[in-house]
């Protein structure tokens, strides 16, 4: 036996490598040649990624989520997948090596569909991609983009807006950024995944019109404008079906309809049955398990999945993979820009934040010596981000105190004191993530009002900084999260009084993630920051806006409705469990573990956000595209094109700066369609658009377009678009509400 193996192992040797000659090569040969070659096994490990618990899941680059199986006879590499929406989130450190591997925490999606503009939305985009590149990434998953149904959902921080179009705008900005660095973007989750809450096994009840009209338009725009290489299906079902069961989703809408020529990946464990997946199209199972793999080489053995099918989703991940940096033999450096992305993140964050009030002009501050008393847990440890997979591990994060401090204000020495005392005596204190929980849990300090009377002596305005942070697996809380807490309210009202008393102003900096009710205390300070959660630079962002470095040109991409009780889904959150029984809270992270089987019902149909309180006449707090700035615009009258649409129809309009500072404005085009067959509501967003930066007295004329797709409406019975005839006026606005110029055309 030893005597054979020795005698013709050389003779093995020699006949692999000339065999491996001849074998098709990726890259090299047509992409069906090189599948043609792969043994049935192969081509079931291609379509399921290799975890990290297993043998060769070990990734190149640590801390990344997925890694796709390589084979090299074939010339095919691993792919490697990593997060997120605000910045890519990998290990910061590796085991046995010196370096560090930080990444830039961007602003949370929340933030950059406030700024309305999509050229900076594309140079994040960028800046991500290339840290992914540089990092050995390729593929990121991201951006996230499901609509803000409901302000609890834990996620909404990750996701854009409530408004499909503006959603769906940002989007295909931020992919093109991303994809313009060789790597690729994942735009997520494919669809109508709004809640977190047992998100596994969440059954969406949404009908037709709804589902393409709100849940998945987004989508539409960024797969048509930007053609992402891959979209990442949701965990939840819709109408029964999982969504990455799903074939009318995943092949009838996403390609045939569409034409979406990337890959599909799954969500993380997402979907129950691979057989399932693979024939609807999801063509990549991620993070992978060998039980998926075993499922899908049975499925084909047994004759239960067609091995045609198997083979278009190999060839689909493989398109992807040959065009991967890592395919390509990018020697990627582990040093990227992160200096200059630090500034982008930073003018981003100014650019995003809404200034929500600003009274008796308290902001922007009057030039310094200024003593702050900066009141709120928040304003020493600033949330930056989200908690889960949308967190990102940088370098470092600025707080407000510091940001403050950086620009030369006086801080209140006591309350910097007690605060850093509170923080710190904290003992739970270790890593950022259980930072992000920690402050979550941490109730805000009380305070005497003996030192708050004292401090209003001594400073010359008051900051009150109010911070919220959520995160994967969980949704928020009506009380005490969305409502501000008892603690809270007390601070905010204690302290304005107290300065008010003695003629002092006071700001209240919101550093949340998503909606929290304002309408309460809203008048009680004089100004309001919504600074979000504004990535590493959030408190070198908010002085910048505080000073008035940055006029803030930021705009509500969701509404802030008074009450939750107002929220159109108020009553259809987080679903009901089978058989009926009501949650009376959400269970939290428990959820994700053991999901249970749940139903949620999308009863509002298209009537969310500001579709719902502006047609149905529902007072709110602050509606949707609201944002003041610290100059005023002037809008011209609209010049259209035509008085008819046709195949197109231009608008021009002229926005003057007649203000004393210089500033940007977003104009929104809202269209109120003429109603026939279909309902409508009031007004719908169309188009956008942000001007330059104006100086006092200086002019731009913004241009929109419309087409017939902005006017349609999706009619189930017909199964499709249609743009009714008649009469339509056209709403130029400041704000979903504050319509400063009006038009109209017709279509025939
Ligand atoms: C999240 C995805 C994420 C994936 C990989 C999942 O739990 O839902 O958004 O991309 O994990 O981390």
């Amino acid at each position: 036996m030893n005597y054979r193996l020795t005698v013709s192992l050389p003779a093995i040797i020699l006949g692999l490598t000339g065999f491996a000659q001849t074998l098709p090569q990726l890259g090299k040969d047509p992409v069906i040649e090189v599948v043609a070659a792969m043994t049935l096994k192969e081509k079931a490990q291609a379509v399921t990624g290799v975890s990290v618990f297993l043998p060769g899941g070990k990734r190149p680059v640590p801390g990344a989520a997925g890694m796709t199986r390589p084979i090299p006879r074939l010339g095919i590499p691993a792919m490697i997948l990593a997060d997120g929406p605000a910045g890519v989130r990998i290990s910061p450190q590796r085991p046995g090596h010196k370096g560090t591997f930080y990444c830039t925490a961007f602003p949370v999606a929340t933030l950059l569909a406030s700024t309305w503009d999509t050229g900076l939305l594309c140079r994040v985009g960028e800046a991500m991609g290339n840290e992914a590149r540089e990092y050995g990434v390729d593929v990121i998953l991201g951006p996230g983009m499901n609509i803000h149904r409901n302000p609890l959902c834990g996620r909404n921080f990750e996701y854009y807006s409530e408004d499909p179009f503006l959603s769906g705008k940002m989007a295909a900005a931020m992919v093109r950024g991303i994809q313009s660095q060789g790597v690729g973007a994942s735009i997520k989750h494919f669809a109508a995944n709004n809640t977190e809450t047992d998100r596994k096994a969440l059954n969406t009840i949404v009908n037709e019109r709804t589902l393409r009209e709100i849940y998945l338009e987004g989508f539409r725009i960024a797969v048509e404008e930007s053609q992402p290489w891959t979209v990442m299906s949701s965990y939840n079902l819709i109408n029964g079906v999982y969504a990455p069961e799903s074939p009318e989703l995943l092949t009838h809408i996403l390609r045939d309809e569409w034409g979406f020529k990337g890959l599909v990946v799954s969500d993380w464990y997402g979907g129950r049955d691979p057989v399932a997946m693979m024939k609807a199209g999801n063509d990549l199972l991620m993070p992978g398990t060998p039980m998926q793999s075993r499922s899908v080489y049975q499925g084909v053995k047994k004759g239960n999945l067609d091995a045609v099918i198997l083979d278009r989703n190999v060839e689909r991940v493989l398109n992807v993979i040959s065009q991967t940096p890592r395919f390509k033999g990018y020697e990627y450096s582990n040093k990227p820009d992160l200096a200059s992305h630090a500034v982008l993140s930073r003018q981003a964050a100014g650019e995003g934040m809404v200034l929500l009030k600003n009274e008796n002009q308290a902001l922007p501050l009057p030039p310094r010596p200024v003593m702050i008393a900066v009141f709120g847990k928040a304003s020493y440890e600033i949330n930056t981000g989200g908690a889960g997979s949308g967190d990102v591990n940088e370098a470092y994060s600025i707080s407000l105190v510091e940001g403050l401090n950086e620009v030369g204000y006086g801080l209140n020495p006591d309350l910097l004191r007690i605060y850093s005392d509170y923080l710190k005596n904290n003992p739970d204190k270790q890593l950022r993530s259980q930072h992000i929980r920690r402050l979550a849990r941490l109730p805000e300090k009380p305070v005497s009002q003996d030192l708050i009377d004292r401090v209003a002596a001594g400073s010359d305005i008051a900051f009150i900084t109010i911070g919220r942070t959520s995160g994967e697996y969980a949704d928020r809380r009506v009380e005490g999260d969305f409502n501000l807490t008892p603690e809270e309210t007390d601070l905010i009202q204690r302290v304005t009084e107290a300065f008010r008393k003695q003629g002092k102003k006071s700001v209240v900096i919101l550093n949340i993630g998503g909606v929290i009710e304002t309408a309460s205390w809203k008048d009680l300070p004089d100004a309001i920051l919504l600074a979000w959660q504004a990535g590493q630079e959030t408190g070198r962002a908010i002085a910048d806006v505080i000073t008035g470095k940055v006029n803030p040109s930021g705009k509500l991409a969701t509404t802030f409705p008074v009450r939750y009780e107002d929220v159109p889904s108020a009553r259809n959150f987080p679903g009901i469990l089978r058989g009926g029984a009501t949650r009376k809270h959400p269970p939290g992270i428990l959820s994700f573990v053991f999901p249970r089987r749940s139903q949620i019902i999308y009863e509002e149909g298209i009537y969310v956000g500001y579709r719902h309180y502006d047609t149905f006449r529902i007072p709110v707090s602050y509606e949707f595209g609201y944002g003041l700035s610290y100059t005023t615009f002037r809008y011209g009258e609209p010049m259209l094109s035509g008085t008819r649409l046709t195949d197109t129809l231009g608008i021009s309009v002229e926005i003057t700066n007649q203000g004393q500072k210089a500033g940007r404005e977003v104009v929104q085009l809202y269209i109120s369609a003429p109603e026939d067959r279909l309902d409508k509501p009031l007004s719908e967003l169309k188009a956008f658009a942000k001007t330059r930066l104006l100086k006092p007295g200086e002019s731009e004329i913004l241009i929109f377009q419309l087409t017939h797709r902005s006017l349609a409406s999706f009619d189930p019975e017909s199964s499709a678009w249609i743009a009714e005839p008649g009469t339509y006026l056209v709403l130029l606005g400041a704000s979903s509400s504050d319509i400063r110029q009006t038009a109209v055309f017709t279509l025939d």
